[in-house]
């Protein structure tokens, strides 16, 4: 079976974390983003990877044979000359998607999305049905930017509506397809939304059935909504496999601490707090809800709340972060700053206080 990753974009909303790298390598929790869809693709049986992007960020590239060793999977990449959508980039990796693939089924993945993937249970759903395409959905509370799904009891869907400006239903599309092959031929090559021009189309044809996930799930394109995926990965991590998590007197709640950080044990961490590789963590800091990145070190004394920190960051003594603030990499906080919902570029310095939540330094 194969897989298609939908990489288009910028990734400006992740800024500044993205000025550095592209947006699928971010770390989330242990590993980046990417590699969360790339494992349970490669643990579902794909063989094959297609990373469709309109821009091939050399770190990416990088990246990837690496990738293909840890997870056993090839991974190719699709260049787009133009951005082509959410469709057209399907269309135009055909060759790629039919080689070698009698399963006649290809996934596809909006890259920045998250969830526990239950894609045994999606792929059994979809051949049941046996209709050309099978749409993961959620439930949330506001439905306005997605793609809202209308569908029928047992799964068939009759309406599919990107973006609704009045409210439709709050079933929700996760940005995770299981597609037959035979729907590659729907598409044109041109630049074409698989939401606005691909999906009605095929609800219209009976062809479209939705798959309910239960478990949690997040588009975490956005600091905010990343620091709230960050805490329902770490449920999902307690409920599967509690002693990958922390714990101590100074742990509350839920902590993944890289083997190879160092903690202080007078610091207390937690809840929802993700400590990277090789970070050091002195002696009565204070984190709470935050992200530390690979090889960020806090001297001591310091309070870090509901931010994420980048990596390389030094971070001095007696620091107080908080209010989203994101962090680049290599960043250093001096002694006693007060940084309150700012957005640090890479390299930079913070010297001074910094109160005024949307700042950039
Ligand atoms: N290769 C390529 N080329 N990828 C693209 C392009 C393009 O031209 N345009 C967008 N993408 C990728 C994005 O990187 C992302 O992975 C995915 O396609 C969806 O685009 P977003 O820009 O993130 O869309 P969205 O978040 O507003 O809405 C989509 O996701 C929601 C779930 O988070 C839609 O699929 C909604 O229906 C869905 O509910
Ligand atoms: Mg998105």
């Amino acid at each position: 079976m194969k897989a298609l990753i939908l990489i288009g974009g910028y990734g400006t909303r992740l800024r500044p974390l993205t000025f550095s790298v592209p947006k699928p390598l971010v770390f989330f929790g242990d590993k980046p983003i990417l590699c969360h869809q790339i494992q349970a693709l490669a643990e579902a049986g794909v063989t094959e990877v297609i990373l469709a992007v309109n821009n091939v960020p050399p770190a990416l590239i990088e990246s990837l044979k690496g990738f293909e060793e840890i997870y056993k999977v090839k991974i190719t990449i699709s260049v787009e000359y133009e951005p082509m959508g959410t469709a057209g980039p399907i269309r135009l990796a055909k060759d790629h998607i039919l080689a070698d693939n009698p399963s006649g089924l290809f996934f596809v993945f909006n890259s920045d999305v998250i969830c526990d993937y239950p894609l045994s249970k999606f792929i059994e759903f979809h051949k049941a049905h046996g209709k050309e395409g099978t749409i993961l959905a959620t439930t949330v509370e506001d439905p306005s930017k997605y793609g809202v799904i209308v569908h029928r009891e047992g799964g068939q869907i009759d309406r599919f509506v990107e973006k609704p400006q009045t409210f439709v239903g709050n079933k929700i599309n996760a940005g995770l397809y299981l597609l037959n092959t035979s729907v590659i031929d729907r598409i044109e090559l041109k630049p074409t939304s698989i939401e606005r021009e691909i999906f009605p189309k095929m609800a219209a044809d009976e062809q479209l059935y939705v798959f309910t996930l239960d478990g949690y799930w997040m588009d975490i394109g956005q600091p905010k909504d990343y620091l709230l995926g960050q805490k329902l990965f770490l449920q999902s991590v307690r409920a599967r496999t509690p002693a990958r998590l922390a714990s101590g007197p100074t742990i509350t709640g839920d902590v993944l601490i890289d083997p190879s950080a160092h903690v202080d044990p007078s610091a207390h961490l937690g809840p929802n707090v993700v400590i990277g590789k090789d970070c050091v963590i002195g002696p009565g800091c204070k984190l709470y809800n935050t992200t530390i990145m690979e090889g960020t070190k806090a001297q001591g004394y310091s309070l870090v709340e509901g931010s994420i920190i980048g990596w390389g960051n030094t971070i001095g003594k007696w620091v107080r972060i908080s209010g989203l603030t994101v962090s680049a990499e290599d960043v250093q906080f001096k002694d006693e700053v007060i940084v309150n919902g700012a957005m640090v570029c890479p390299h930079k310095g913070v010297t001074t206080n910094v109160t005024n939540a949307g700042t950039i330094v």
